[in-house]
């Protein structure tokens, strides 16, 4: 059964860790996480952009397939459905679906329409036990052709949104999706200082989260950060290994390709990534 994201944040804000949010593809890419979270006894949050959500045949495909996989693989530990970076309309369609987590990004909207709409959600996901994530303060990079400025979110612009009764507030402190440029000035711990000073319990969100230094990650978990987003991390160890399944020849057996064996070294290199961020972020066996 997917559960909402507001118990396993909760505690990781309690307990100083995070849990990953993976951002999911296919199937191939859904079962590797689920496995992975299970072998480790660790909560976890898929996330599936708009952009994705498209691709794997809308909303209902996605929340059907994974409540679905729970069921058949014995998923047991907390696993939330989350829609990331929603638009308003994205977001009400994913409550219609059966998701069980929104992420409304209103951070392109004047913060007096953010908070507005933000507001409506609030009151939606509350009455239907599901969590929300509101974002102030872009993330930089593209994220399904958007390109973000990357500002850093304003302190008291994120208390006025967490003030609203989000579960999780994704702010944006120099974090930019997808790899980070050489000159990359790094995070902004003053910034989430001070974003954590004003929101206390909060659970803050950090976006990005392919190719932030290890020391960058710990230093974020030890200021508030208690939910961290991968994605092209996945997308890139995907790639190589299934580029190098094909440049060994491997696939080739002659009677054509088998999609099975050609997408398994790609799905063995999602697991081991996943493995890896789940250690570094602190959530294994905190299911
Ligand atoms: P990366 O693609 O940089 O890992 O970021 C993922 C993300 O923040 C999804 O919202």
């Amino acid at each position: 059964m997917l559960v909402s994201a507001k118990e396993m944040l909760t505690k990781a804000k309690a307990g100083h860790y995070a849990v990953g949010q993976f951002n999911i593809n296919n199937l191939e890419w859904t079962k590797a996480v689920l496995l992975t979270a299970q072998e480790l006894n660790s909560p976890v949050i898929l996330g599936v952009s708009e952009g994705a959500g498209k691709y794997m045949c809308g909303y209902k495909t996605v929340s059907s397939m994974v409540s679905a996989m729970i069921d058949e693989l014995k998923i047991t530990v907390p696993v939330a459905l989350h829609l990331d970076h929603g638009s308003y309309e994205g977001a009400f369609k994913c409550i219609e679906a059966g998701f069980s987590s929104i992420m409304f990004d209103g951070s392109h909207y004047p913060i007096n329409e953010n908070i507005e709409k933000t507001t409506e959600l609030v009151k939606i996901c509350a009455e239907k036990g599901l969590s929300l994530e509101a974002e102030v303060g872009s993330i930089g990079g593209e994220e399904d052709g958007v390109v973000g400025a990357g500002e850093i979110a304003d302190p008291n612009e994120c208390k006025s949104i967490a003030d609203l009764g989000v579960t999780m507030l994704a702010a944006g402190i120099g974090n930019i999706h997808g790899k980070y440029p050489e000159n990359w000035a790094g995070l902004n711990f003053d910034a989430l200082d001070a974003i954590q000073q004003l929101t206390g319990d909060m659970p803050l969100v950090l976006h990005g989260g392919t190719g932030i230094p290890e020391d960058m990650i710990k230093k974020a978990i030890s200021l508030g950060v208690a939910k961290i987003n991968v994605n092209t991390e996945c997308q890139l160890t995907f790639a190589a290994a299934t580029r190098k399944y094909i440049e060994d020849g491997k696939d080739l057996s002659g009677k054509g390709f088998d999609p099975r064996k050609l997408l398994a070294p790609g799905f063995e290199a999602i697991k081991a990534t996943v493995k890896e961020k789940m250690e570094l972020f602190g959530s294994v066996n905190k299911a």
